[in-house]
């Protein structure tokens, strides 16, 4: 069991209610919390009261070591910062400022679920070519038989074993986590080998390798014949009127997809093999 994580609005409510039902996982379930004295008893920690006082509002908190500590932290090798996000449901990843997820119109859930129903019944076997904090991979392995999902950064890694929402991503036997690059692991991927394929890269500036043409059929050639792309694609509105799926759409044609679209719901392309 991953330890106890918590926000300033849980804090709060022990700080104020004392002896109070409060969620330890970010809203999976709700555990009470004994506090005697000037001491909450947060499953087997120990935290003094005073700790649970001016936490950030967009911050979690691991619950560890009996002390409150930031899931945030600073990379020298990368030079981001990374930080676990919480929102109205599950949490996103931030590096340096960037989020990972859509959530301030809707949330990361109902982002990854319009992500998914674009390549709907995901049956087989799903390349998540950009793993995160692993929700792509978690909800298509619901319907899918084998997910490969690929993560070339482990410090988004870590931030992952902290969150709840992320655990299935460790535990599934139906999800292969692969800890490295995409772009060079493709090469390695059979012809024909997935029934569908999620691709949702970070935003452009982090990797422009996977929105590159030979990228993109390397992508064709590992899909089987009537397969489903989903493509992650920032919206117009987020790259300031710089409007970037027509030029995806066209590369993805020139790399043989037919049928490609761009669907505002998803901010992305959906293309056919
Ligand atoms: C938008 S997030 C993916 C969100 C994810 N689908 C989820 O459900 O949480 C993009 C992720 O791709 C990772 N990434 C960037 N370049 C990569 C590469 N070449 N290979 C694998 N992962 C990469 C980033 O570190 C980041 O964690």
């Amino acid at each position: 069991m991953i330890c106890p994580v918590i926000t300033k609005v849980s804090a709060d409510r022990i700080i104020g209610s004392g002896n109070v039902g409060v969620s330890l996982d970010l809203g999976i379930t709700v555990s009470k919390i004994n506090v005697s004295g000037n001491i909450a008893h947060i499953r087997d920690q120990k935290i003094p009261i005073s700790d649970l006082k001016n936490l950030k509002e967009k911050m979690c908190y691991a619950v560890e070591d009996n002390k409150v500590k930031q899931i945030a932290f600073f990379s020298d090798e990368t030079n981001l910062y990374y930080k676990l996000l919480p929102t109205k449901d599950w949490p996103t990843i931030t590096l340096s400022s960037t989020p990972m997820h859509r959530f301030t119109f809707i949330s990361p859930k109902e982002d990854t679920e319009l992500k998914i129903r674009e390549i709907l019944p995901a049956k087989g076997r799903v390349l998540d070519t950009c793993c995160g904090l692993g929700y792509t991979a978690i909800m298509s392995a619901e319907h899918a038989d084998e997910v490969h999902t690929f993560e070339r950064d482990e410090n988004v890694l870590r931030i992952a074993s902290y969150n709840p929402h992320s655990q299935e991503l460790f535990s599934s036997k139906k999800i292969h986590l692969h800890r490295e690059s995409i772009s060079s692991a493709i090469a390695r991927l059979s012809d024909s080998y997935f029934d569908c394929i999620i691709h949702d890269p970070p935003t452009f500036k982090y990797a422009p390798e996977l929105y590159s043409s030979e990228f993109h059929r390397e992508l064709f050639r590992v899909l089987k014949k009537g397969g489903v792309l989903y493509h992650y694609c920032p919206s117009p509105q987020r790259t300031k009127g710089r409007t970037m799926y027509p030029r995806l759409i066209r590369q993805l044609r020139n790399s043989g997809f037919r049928n490609a679209e761009f669907h505002e719901s998803s901010s992305g392309i959906r293309a056919v093999k």
